[in-house]
């Protein structure tokens, strides 16, 4: 594995999710392979589960962790190429990128999209300038359009629970009040792709994901249909795709016990923060329905696994 910046950067997705499995198991076997490496997160963006997972991981590991928040601790970067630099950036990313390859190990990137220029959050300009200037391995901390280490985290939370070899899996759009990115929901469904699971997409007309990332799954637009004897609902809120960045509100979408009703007493997933009462109710987060939190803990595996496949194959 050369980064892990979406699914296709994995030769072995499920073997990806076994080998998590396994260091569960045993998460400080290999506190010798980091010793001397240095991990380097840097984020554009806020984030609790991506930062304390990935440090937690790393320490498992036996590596150095430098944390950075870019926007608020470094220069303003350019990420412009050819531009006269008289304006508010001090540095650009060719040397920042480069400057941070020569300090780190692996570098991990979270930096969202600007849901106002479709075209340029879809060629993932930040992400791939990391690839090609730092030198360096590249982990995606969620991307402008993917977040492949909440989905393996995803996959390995549905490894645990299901209780039949093909689940059906519904990731369901859910009401919000601003605009979100498609990456969470765009990557799940990359991921779950690579499965043979019964996979359900369920949201309003117009906020179809782009079907690059969805090809392969069920698309469907009624809730309660969809919902229908499945084992895992997957809830999520994203901004539309073809009307790039508009806001979905319907609070006919927000997932309740009710609606759970017709599952087959499915657990119910979110990658978290979830605002609670607008995406889920209080009645499905507080009861045994909810999987959030074990969800959220297998962060530290999906990490675990990916960082210790990067330093095995990179030394
Ligand atoms: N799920 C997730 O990525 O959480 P954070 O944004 O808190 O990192």
């Amino acid at each position: 594995m050369q980064h892990f910046t979406s699914v296709h950067d994995v030769t072995n997705p499920l073997g990806l999710v076994q080998k998590a499995l396994s260091i569960k198991k045993n998460p400080f076997a290999l506190k010798a392979l980091g010793a001397n490496k240095t991990l380097g997160l840097l984020f554009f963006n806020s984030s609790l589960r991506t930062r304390m997972s990935s440090q937690k991981a790393a320490t498992n590991l036996g590596m150095d962790v430098i944390v950075m928040n870019v926007t608020q601790d470094s220069w303003q970067i350019e990420m412009e190429d050819g531009v006269v630099m008289d304006g508010g950036t001090a540095e650009h990313i060719r040397e920042a990128a480069a400057v941070m390859g020569q300090y780190c190990d692996i570098l991990g990137v979270r930096s969202f999209p600007s849901l106002t220029d479709r075209e340029a959050d879809y060629n993932e300009r930040i992400i791939n300038a990391f690839k090609h200037h730092s030198g360096t391995p590249i982990v995606s901390l969620e991307s402008a359009t993917l977040h492949p280490l909440q989905s393996l985290a995803d996959l390995i939370t549905i490894a645990e629970y299901k209780k039949a070899d093909k689940p059906k899996v519904v990731l369901t759009w859910a009401p919000h009040i601003k605009a979100l990115p498609q990456a969470v929901s765009n990557s799940f469904a990359q991921w779950v792709n690579k499965t043979d699971y019964d996979f359900t997409i369920v949201q309003p007309e117009g906020f179809e994901l782009k079907e690059e990332f969805t090809r392969g799954a069920n698309i469907a637009y009624d809730q309660k249909e969809a919902f229908n004897g499945a084992d895992f609902i997957y809830v999520k809120n994203w901004s539309s795709y073809n009307d790039y960045g508009k806001v979905g509100t319907a609070k006919d979408w927000l997932i309740n016990q009710e609606k759970l009703a017709v599952t087959n007493q499915a657990k119910v997933m979110h990658c978290l923060p979830v605002r609670r009462n607008v995406v889920i109710a209080d009645d499905v987060l507080d009861s045994q329905s909810s999987i959030v939190i074990p969800q959220a803990g297998n962060r530290v595996y999906s990490a675990q696994a990916v960082f210790q496949t990067l330093l095995e194959t990179h030394g």
